[in-house]
């Protein structure tokens, strides 16, 4: 018994320390995957629509879409929002850039479409709740 107990003790702890690890490294692991509008998103809106989201360019003109920060993309169109938050299926944001829209919707308009990775990651974001992070 006097020899037992302290090995039931060592190993009783090691389990539980490799639960916490285990539990630190998949909140570490969730942290990551995070995706974050000012570090993912906006770079890529950036890159590929910028061009013509601005005051004085087609797109905003004809759509009244600015894609300069966080409250214009939020505000959408002129008819309304182009996010909803935690729906990436409903919002047109994603139905214009996966093409599953009228094709003189599609996304960037007579630019070469994005690639499977930019495409998922603005998904991603607008699935994990849009937020300005
Ligand atoms: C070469 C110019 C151009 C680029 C680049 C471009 N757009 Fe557009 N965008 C337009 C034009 C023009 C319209 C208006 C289309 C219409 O109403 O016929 C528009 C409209 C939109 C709309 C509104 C669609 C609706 O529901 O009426 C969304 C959303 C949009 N663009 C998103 C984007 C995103 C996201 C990108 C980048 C991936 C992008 N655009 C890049 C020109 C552009």
């Amino acid at each position: 018994m006097a020899i037992r107990r302290p090995n039931g003790f060592f190993s009783w702890v090691a389990a539980l320390s490799a639960l916490f690890a285990g539990g630190m490294w998949s909140f570490g692991a969730a942290a990551q995957d995070a995706v974050s509008y000012g570090e993912d998103v906006f770079p890529i809106l950036e890159l590929r629509c910028l061009e013509c989201h601005v005051p004085g360019a087609e797109g905003y003109e004809k759509s009244g879409l600015d894609l300069r920060t966080y409250e214009s993309l939020m505000k959408g169109t002129k008819h309304g929002p182009v996010v909803t938050p935690g729906r990436a299926f409903e919002s047109n944001l994603i139905a214009v850039i996966d093409q599953r829209t009228d094709p003189e919707l599609w996304m960037p308009h007579n630019r070469k479409r994005m690639s499977k990775c930019e495409r998922l990651l603005l998904r991603f974001w607008v699935n994990q709740g849009a937020k300005d992070n």
